[in-house]
């Protein structure tokens, strides 16, 4: 067997243990490898910051959640379109994570961003507050998805619009159809759908009266 075979061969394997773990447990991308979730994919145009925020239709004033937020790729582009009346909150896990977001914040000379270090499903969102919400290649690192779908449903307000983003490229992938039925397990209704299997994005309403 040669050398660069069994090299992939490991690769595949730690990847599949890996992703079979964090089915179980939560096993973020690590805060080492948050250069790379910073790299716009030039495979992936739908994975974009540009291009899931044009979707999304951004107004001055509004309120938006950017839950596992990294590096703040989406955080500092969100909090320029909603100006200084709007409001971004932006939650990751990782300290790590949330430090690089700050620094890029501080550069960009933004104080309208709100910096939260939290789980998904931990109840730290509260309820009814945002008009748009960010999951952008988050929901397959969330070991209790549907707990996850649950607390951003009722953190946003009746008409809010949540934005999944998938790519192939993330280890943790989570397909157009998985991403539905957990949605609709919640209540969301699909409002608009974005891309294709290389990169998606879906737009997921909390109904009126939802
Ligand atoms: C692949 S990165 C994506 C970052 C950002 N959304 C982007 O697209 O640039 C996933 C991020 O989700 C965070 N994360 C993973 N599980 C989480 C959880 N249960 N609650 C909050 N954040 C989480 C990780 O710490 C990591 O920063």
């Amino acid at each position: 067997m040669s050398l660069s075979f069994s090299i992939v061969a490991l690769f595949i394997v730690a990847t599949v243990v890996w992703l079979v773990a964090s089915r179980r447990q939560s096993l973020p991308c690590p805060v080492w490898l948050r250069w790379c979730v910073e790299l716009d994919n030039p495979f992936a145009r739908n994975n974009r910051a540009a291009v899931i925020l044009d979707h999304l239709d951004l107004e001055p004033g509004m309120t938006v959640l950017d839950l596992g937020c990294g590096p703040g790729r989406l955080t500092v582009p969100a909090a320029q379109r909603v100006g200084p009346a709007g409001r971004v909150v932006s939650v990751d896990l990782q300290a790590g994570m949330l430090a690089r977001a700050k620094e890029k914040a501080r550069a960009a000379d933004l104080s309208n961003i709100e910096f939260v270090q939290a789980g998904a499903g931990e109840g730290k969102l509260g309820r009814d507050r945002f008009d748009r919400a960010l999951l952008v290649t988050v929901l397959g690192e969330i070991p209790d998805r549907p707990g996850a779908l649950k607390e951003i449903f009722d953190a946003l307000k009746p008409g809010g619009i949540l934005s999944v983003t998938e790519t192939l490229f993330d280890p943790h992938y989570q397909s157009r159809q998985t991403v539905a039925r957990l949605a609709a397990e919640v209540g969301f209704r699909e409002r608009g759908f974005f891309g294709n299997r290389l990169a998606f994005t879906v737009h997921l309403e909390k109904p009126v009266g939802g």
